[in-house]
């Protein structure tokens, strides 16, 4: 008999695209999501892609214990993977009070709603923002946490901790915690990808705007780093990799106990000029864009080291930085105000 998974904020951008990579890897899936960033239209589209049905789709806050009590009552759950957070680094440095009892509160919720129905798998979406400022590229998964610049990245930094903390007292739970890089792209479909709110933060959807004229033009952030062409670089990996790492981490939980760290990331950087000068020629555009000050907060590097996840899970890239530039405008141009008609 299959598996099911529960993907509690699972109609959002990473959990949209790992339920479709589950579907089409045989896997049931059940999904809880509240759409305080997303919309039930990317679960229609889904289930569009894959020509399957989800087992279940739940309007809930994660934070609301019956709720939760509910789903896990009406579903057998073999593993949750715990993507429901709020994600705006800027915000939440307005706003953390509101991000600490989001994001904390909904995974306590979870943890002790699993344990009452005795699920001991949990999948949860970490961040490459745990390494803080004081660890050296690339990064290796024993590096001890750092301090991080914001309460966003606190709030991933405590919940490992607690996490960890929970296996270390239930020696029958299975925590997988997997530390992403920065995901950019879309299912090659156009039917899903990143729908964000407002002003975008991030430098992708932020380029996808000015592309389709929502947006005068692109800042970028800084040209005088310590890097080969002065801008920074990252690890950006395609969403629909980092999906199907997902689906390796939940095949690899089933047989595990205790907490185990991997990277998702393609383990290669790309400078913001490199992204803005592929995105053009991929696409057969030019882009508005100048050069500006430094943001708050940025580090001049970040970027995986992923052979665990190759050794361990068997997981590594398949799309190039081409693929995310062509499948990022692919989703916008034909979605230009994102899920919303
Ligand atoms: P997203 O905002 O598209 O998805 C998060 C989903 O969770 C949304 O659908 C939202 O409506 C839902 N949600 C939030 N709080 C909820 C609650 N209390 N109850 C129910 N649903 C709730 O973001 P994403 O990019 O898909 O990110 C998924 C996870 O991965 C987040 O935890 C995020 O912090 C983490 N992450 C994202 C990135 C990135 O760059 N996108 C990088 C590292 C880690
Ligand atoms: C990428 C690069 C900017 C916008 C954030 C979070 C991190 C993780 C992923 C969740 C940087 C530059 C951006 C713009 C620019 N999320 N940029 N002009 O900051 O690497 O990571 O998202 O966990 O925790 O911090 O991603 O997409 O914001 O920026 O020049 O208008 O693009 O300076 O170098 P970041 P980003």
């Amino acid at each position: 008999m299959s598996k099911k998974i529960l993907l509690l904020g699972g109609a959002g951008y990473i959990g949209s695209h790992t339920a479709v990579e589950l579907l089409n890897a045989g896997y049931e899936v059940v999904v809880v999501d509240n759409y305080s960033n997303s919309c039930e239209e990317s679960l229609h589209r889904v289930e569009k892609i894959t020509g399957k049905k989800l087992a279940g789709i739940y309007e809930a806050n994660v934070c609301d214990k019956e709720a939760l009590e509910k789903v896990f009552s009406e579903h057998k759950i073999d593993a949750c993977i715990q993507f429901a957070g709020l994600k705006a680094v800027g915000e939440s440095v307005q706003k953390p009070i509101e991000y600490y009892r989001n994001n904390i509160d909904s995974t306590l919720t979870l943890i002790e709603t699993m344990k009452k129905f005795n699920v001991n798998n949990i999948i949860f979406s970490s961040s490459a923002t745990v390494y803080g400022e004081e660890n050296k590229v690339p990064y290796t998964e024993e590096m001890h946490r750092g301090r991080c610049t914001n309460p966003y990245g606190w709030t991933k930094f405590m919940l490992e901790q607690i996490l960890q903390d929970a296996a270390f007292a239930n020696k029958d739970l299975a925590v997988v915690l997997l530390r992403y890089f920065n995901p950019i792209g879309a299912h090659e479909s156009g039917l899903i990808g990143e729908d964000p709110q407002g002003i975008p933060n991030n430098l992708m959807p932020y380029i996808s705007q000015v592309a389709v004229g929502k947006r005068e033009k692109l800042t970028i952030f800084g040209n005088d780093y310590p890097t080969p062409d002065g801008t920074c670089r990252r690890d950006y990996i395609h969403v629909v990799d980092l999906a199907k790492g997902h689906v390796k981490a939940c095949d690899y939980i089933f047989g595990m106990k205790g907490v185990e760290i991997f990277n998702l990331g393609t383990g290669t950087p790309y400078s913001v000029t490199e992204i803005v000068t592929t995105f053009e020629r991929v696409n057969n555009l030019k882009l508005n864009y100048v050069y500006g000050p430094r943001r708050a907060g940025d580090l001049a590097e970040s970027y995986a080291n992923s052979d665990k996840a190759l050794k361990v899970l068997g997981w590594k890239t398949e799309k190039t930085l081409e693929d995310m530039c062509r499948d990022s405008w692919n989703w916008q141009k034909k979605n230009p105000n994102g899920y919303r008609k």
